[in-house]
């Protein structure tokens, strides 16, 4: 018996398994950099269109933004409603943008 024949292949086969391991994790990661979540929709419009009042960090619950937490018609109600001025938002945010945020709210 030579053991060295059998030891090789199967040691190559390991590396070849880590290398595709290694691949898969790059591939996976930059997919998950790159794709649009409602979560990641919701950050960008909380900064653009909500910090200037309710403060660049929900988790202080300026004004009662956490309201707002997982409900994305309250915050379309309060919008449509004019409640403390910010009717002028319903150009930009409608139920879609309602909803991202309320999803990035909901980590608070
Ligand atoms: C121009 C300033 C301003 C902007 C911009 C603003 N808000 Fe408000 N918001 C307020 C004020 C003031 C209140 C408190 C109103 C009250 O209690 O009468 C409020 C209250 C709220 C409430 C609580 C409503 C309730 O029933 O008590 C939620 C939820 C909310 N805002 C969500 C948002 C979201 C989401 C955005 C961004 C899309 C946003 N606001 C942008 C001023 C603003």
């Amino acid at each position: 018996m030579n053991h060295q024949h059998l030891h090789i292949p199967e040691r190559r086969q390991g590396l070849k398994t880590i290398c595709l391991g290694l691949l898969g994790g790059m591939v996976l990661s930059t997919l998950a950099i790159g794709a649009e979540t409602p979560v990641s929709r919701g950050t960008a419009l909380y900064a653009s269109a909500c910090a200037s009042c309710h403060g660049a960090n929900p988790a202080l619950g300026q004004l009662n933004i956490l309201k707002g937490r997982k409900d994305g018609a309250l915050i379309l109600k309060v919008i449509k409603e004019n409640k403390g001025g910010m009717g002028y938002l319903s150009g930009s945010i409608q139920a879609a943008q309602a909803a991202d945020i309320a999803a990035y709210l909901g980590g608070f």
